[in-house]
């Protein structure tokens, strides 16, 4: 039996498939984006989750769904496409593995779902109030994962993935966008004010929590999965120029059209994990040391990303 995962070529799917890989499991990958290592244990299928996937679901014992338009600035700009892939392509993979043997589908859910606090730390169930089209789709098709999880006693588990960052990630992310500009000796530019605060989450603790939910979680029980590297952006921009090492400020932009307005963003999101840690998980990566080991690696990659997705 192979564990399917959707989104298998991107920034989390590809450490993914790597750990699950070197667990000795046999691991099939969908994706729209060719994958570009092989492995004996490794099956591609270029695909769409917009597909039909009853065929590939086949040889499956379970799926981790990551397939995804991604990100809130992204998505505002292709707002149908967010929707169709993160919501009809969601229900697709659920309505796909009806009737198969996949007995388990842990779908990854955002931090977005939350919206702006309203009440801190942010538990799995705290209120809801997304502010971009892309927490309202990753939103609903959570709703769409409990009314599966009730329709048809499907073992379903979303997991609410907090500011991951890491080895690897696109240079649209704050984290890789920081280390750019101080490699190129600018100022990193900080939205706002710069005490919003985030949870900042290593890719390693992102792949820890979703195994420990895929091995442990509760049937149709959502988990935050987050680091405890809370931090504010202006801190995190002061600490990516001290592991540079360069003599750099960061710029405060504040806000306004041209950076993002003070409606869309959130000022603080503080997660509670002590649901996932009651399972025996808890995030090992400091944010000071991931900040530093990410740091050297764009360093030594000199940024090319290629060369996360060739090995
Ligand atoms: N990166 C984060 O900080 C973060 C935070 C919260 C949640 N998440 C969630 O984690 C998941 C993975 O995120 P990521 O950072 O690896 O993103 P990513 O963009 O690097 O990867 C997404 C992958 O999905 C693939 N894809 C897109 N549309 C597809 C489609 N129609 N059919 C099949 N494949 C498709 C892309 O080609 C890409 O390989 C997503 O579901 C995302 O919503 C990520």
């Amino acid at each position: 039996m192979k564990i399917l995962v959707t989104g298998g070529n991107g920034f989390i799917g590809h450490a993914l498939v790597k750990h699950l890989l070197n667990e000795g499991n046999n691991v099939k990958v969908i994706d729209i984006k060719t994958i570009k290592f092989s492995h004996p244990n490794l099956e591609f299928v270029k695909k769409s989750v917009l597909e039909d996937l009853r065929w590939d679901m086949r040889d499956c014992s379970m799926v981790y769904h990551l397939a995804a338009e991604l990100g809130v600035i992204s998505s505002d700009k292709k707002p149908l496409n967010t929707l169709a892939v993160n919501i009809d392509g969601t229900v697709n993979v659920f309505r796909s593995a009806l009737g198969t043997s996949v007995k388990k589908i842990v779908y990854t859910s955002s931090s977005e779902v939350y919206g702006e606090a309203r009440e801190i730390p942010l538990r799995e169930e705290s209120p809801k109030s997304p502010v971009s089209i892309y927490g309202v789709s990753k939103l609903a098709a959570e709703m769409y994962a409990y009314g599966y999880v009730k329709e048809y006693g499907m073992d379903i588990n979303p997991v609410r993935l907090f500011n991951v960052y890491g080895p690897g990630q696109g240079f649209e992310w704050v984290v890789p966008i920081f280390i750019q500009k101080a490699f190129n000796n600018e100022a990193p530019v900080v939205f706002g004010d710069g005490s919003q605060v985030r949870c900042f989450t290593h890719i390693s603790d992102i792949i820890s929590g979703i195994e420990t939910v895929r091995k442990k979680g509760a049937k149709g029980e959502a988990y935050n999965i987050a680091g405890t590297g809370q931090i504010t952006m202006k801190d995190l921009a002061e600490m990516i120029i001290k592991v540079s090492g360069k003599s750099l400020k960061p710029k405060i932009a504040g806000f306004g059209k041209d950076t993002r307005t003070r409606e869309r963003e959130i000022l603080r999101r503080i997660p509670s994990i002590e649901k996932l840690e009651s399972l025996g998980w808890c995030p090992n990566v400091s944010i000071q040391d991931g900040i530093r080991m990410t740091y050297k690696w764009y360093e030594k990659s000199m940024g090319n990303l290629e060369l996360f997705y060739e090995d």
